[in-house]
């Protein structure tokens, strides 16, 4: 088989076999498939797409490209269920709902990523916790899942390597936006992780990578198809990013706002309608719940008790963390030097917020990364203080920054008072939850 021969039948339209789809990711790991080849395949499938049976084969090679998770030796006596976002600005739901779920009784072993672009990334916040280890060993992986009940931890060398190749490729080949290509990406890793139910969280708005609804309708009924083909029970939610989700966006800030949200000290309401929802699924697909009604009042009433709390403090010293955080968070945590306040321009109501700029003022601020190499500084982002409709007066403080120099400050006041849009009427109610795809 010619590489080139499978590149030029993807890119006049035909449907490839499996043999062929199977040629190129062994060539992946190989190296017998150079990179250049990869672009030009990943530009070809950008504009042709594939069928449903492509991207289920497609997937399928990935996840087996690397080490597949099997847990039946860990005699777990719940079911193995994750959760995956497609990524937005102040998205911090996975550092909650991980121990909340956990409470319930699902084994949650969560492979996360870091920010990409604007958007933040789970395993940068909880590198802002001292010795957390994000890279355990397999063998503490698993025990602290055992043990915990869950493991946030970054993607291992051995889980689905083509992937990563591919994804890098992509990346700067302008081909991120393919359904069938994200489809495989996101569920290679996902089914890597021998999952019994998965719950995809797919964001859209102006704060994510989808931006149109369309878009994230399309990502959300190909991944429930291609996982459910694999016995997995998928259900997905699509959920606003036309604002950031919770009250503060940067890694600290984040985690701060986690040990707030799970010990009941402070909840935002939008951010908590998010993690209620997605628990109520992920309780669906585990089979622990009969209706949607059911999970969102488990999900409520573990929330409310604390248990929450203790199961992320217990994950945090499991993983090398101190045992004390939830305790002492605040003497742990990097804090900025500078922290002031964004004042309004006017008065009126907020109308929109361009959450992409909110994303990149915290890269700019040194939270995120320019390039892969980069280091960032766990400190600083942003506290917003009001939410798309809310009615402000000038010089009411809408956002306190956090900074590490005046002129990033100064930088960050001026992005986000064009960020926030203020005019004399309100807007129509922000809704959180836009639509689910039930499994059934
Ligand atoms: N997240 C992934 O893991 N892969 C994609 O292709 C897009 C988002």
């Amino acid at each position: 088989m010619l590489p080139q021969e499978i590149i030029r039948k993807k890119r006049n339209g035909q449907a490839l076999h499996e043999k062929e789809i199977s040629f190129i990711i062994s060539g992946i790991t190989d190296g017998t498939f150079s990179e250049n080849q990869l672009a030009a395949f990943a530009m070809a499938v950008y504009f042709q797409g594939m069928s449903l049976d492509e991207c289920t084969i497609l997937t399928e090679c990935m996840m087996r490209s690397g080490r597949v998770l099997d847990w039946s030796d860990l005699d777990l006596n719940g079911p193995v269920v994750d959760k995956h976002s497609t990524g937005g600005v102040g998205d911090k739901v996975s550092l909650m709902l991980a121990p909340i779920i956990a409470a319930c009784g699902i084994y949650n072993p969560m492979i996360s990523g870091r920010g990409l672009g604007h958007t933040g990334g789970t395993l940068d916040k909880l590198e802002s916790i001292p010795g957390y280890n994000t890279h355990p060993d397999n063998a503490l992986f698993l025990r602290t899942v055992k043990d915990v009940g869950c493991a946030v931890i970054g993607q291992t060398a051995d889980l689905a390597p083509a992937d990563k190749i591919f994804y890098s490729v992509r990346d700067v080949t302008a081909t991120i936006e393919s359904v069938p290509l994200i489809t495989a990406s996101i569920l290679s890793k996902k089914l890597a992780a021998g999952l019994d139910g998965l719950v995809v969280d797919v964001k859209t708005g102006n704060g994510a990578f989808a931006d149109q609804l369309d878009m994230a309708e399309k990502i959300a009924n190909s991944i429930f198809d291609v996982s459910n083909h694999f016995g997995v029970k998928t259900s997905a939610l699509i959920t606003d990013m036309n604002q950031p989700l919770g009250r503060t966006v940067g890694n600290a800030l984040e985690v701060r706002e986690t040990v707030d949200y799970l010990t009941g000290a402070d909840r935002d309401p939008r951010l908590h309608e998010v993690v209620i929802a997605l628990a109520a699924e992920m309780l669906a697909v585990a089979g622990l719940t009969k209706t949607i009604e059911q999970g969102v009042e488990k999900a409520n009433e573990v929330s409310a008790s604390g248990r929450g709390a203790e199961i992320f403090n217990r994950m945090v010293s499991a993983l090398g963390g101190p045992a004390d955080f939830i305790e002492n968070y605040n003497q742990y945590l990097p804090q900025a030097p500078i922290v002031k306040p964004v004042p309004a321009s006017k008065t009126g109501y907020i109308t929109s917020i361009d959450t992409r700029s909110v994303g990149l003022t915290v890269v700019e601020l040194g939270g995120g990364r320019k390039k892969v190499t980069d280091s960032i500084d766990h400190s600083v982002g942003l506290d917003t203080h009001v939410a798309l409709g809310e009615n402000v007066k000038a010089g009411q403080p809408l956002a306190e920054i956090h900074a590490r120099t005046e002129e990033q400050l100064n930088a960050a006041i001026q992005t986000i008072q064009n960020a926030y849009i203020i005019s004399e009427s309100p807007p129509d109610p922000a809704v959180s939850i836009i639509d689910r795809i039930n499994y059934k």
